[in-house]
């Protein structure tokens, strides 16, 4: 007998009535990620800094039948985050995946960067992950029954780049962070604790580089065996699939999903 089940091989993406919790629901990602996760037949609970946003995309989401809510909270402050993670459970009873898709730049030379900038974005992209990452995991081991964390870092975790000091260093910290929480969570509370480390996806802040004509577009492409640059619905299936039973065996990866930007 051949040892697989066909029940499992025929439910193991799915997420259907799963409680989603995903921060920076307002920015390119994590809306896309956020109406992904609805339209898997996820509950979507969103959570941002940007109220009159999160009340738009919970609108929009309404009128096409997902069963979603928002609260409003900062990702690096532990108050908010124990607020958020309250309203999301006394709305939906409990957390199953958490997508964490919230994060900052603001590109600076060292020599220019004052050292308050440099921890805003430290705060903002590392800090704020250890809190949302803590309290959830919190939740989720009382209730018992496991989940499936889903951080979005960068494939700047893993190559420097000039401005950059903030940027790479807190997304190196995130990605770290993401294989030691493997290790707290996976074996004990089957929580799996992955990140996704995209290279440049189409945002407001990086819609210039999508000109075909521009030399940074052309560079870009040079580096992509994919040969092209990212849209955010290109990381909505990996995201699924890292919050699914399909992927119960990876933990504390840092998935690359960067079209090739690492094998040039
Ligand atoms: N776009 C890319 O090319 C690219 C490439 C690699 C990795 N990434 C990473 O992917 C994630 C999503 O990127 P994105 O392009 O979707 O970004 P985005 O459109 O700028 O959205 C990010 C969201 O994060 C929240 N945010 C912004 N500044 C913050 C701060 N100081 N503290 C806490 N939250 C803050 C904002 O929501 P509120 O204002 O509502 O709080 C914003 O909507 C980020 O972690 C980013 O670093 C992006």
């Amino acid at each position: 007998m051949v040892p697989v089940e066909k029940n499992f091989v025929n439910n193991m993406f799915s997420v259907e009535g799963k409680v989603a919790l995903v921060t920076g629901a307002t920015g390119a990602l994590g809306s896309v990620l956020s109406k992904g996760y609805g339209y898997a037949g996820c509950k979507v609970f969103m959570t941002g800094r940007n109220e009159a946003k999160l009340k738009a995309l919970e609108e929009e989401f309404l009128a096409e039948g997902i069963d979603c809510a928002y609260c409003v909270g900062d990702p690096a402050i532990e108050e908010d985050v124990k607020a958020v993670i309250r309203a999301c459970v006394e709305k939906y009873g409990e957390i199953n995946i958490l997508a964490v898709c919230h994060g900052v730049n603001k590109v600076q030379n060292v020599l220019d960067q004052s050292v308050e900038d440099w921890q805003k974005i430290m705060d903002a992209d590392c800090k704020s992950v250890y809190i949302v990452t803590k309290f959830v995991a919190e939740q989720m081991v009382a209730q018992g029954k496991g989940g499936k964390m889903v951080v979005v870092t960068s494939q700047r975790s893993k190559r420097g780049m000039a401005g950059y000091t903030g940027y790479c260093t807190s997304k190196g910290g995130a990605d770290l962070m993401v294989n030691c929480l493997a290790c707290d969570l996976t074996a004990k509370y089957g929580i799996n604790v992955n990140s996704l480390c995209p290279t440049v996806f189409r945002s407001d802040l990086t819609e210039w580089m999508f000109d075909p004509e521009s030399q940074v577009y052309k560079n870009f492409l040079n580096r992509e065996p994919i040969g092209r640059l990212a849209e955010p619905s290109d990381f909505v299936g990996y995201a699924i699939f890292l919050s699914s039973d399909a992927s119960n065996y990876i933990t504390g990866a840092n998935c690359d999903c960067s079209g090739g930007y690492l094998v040039v």
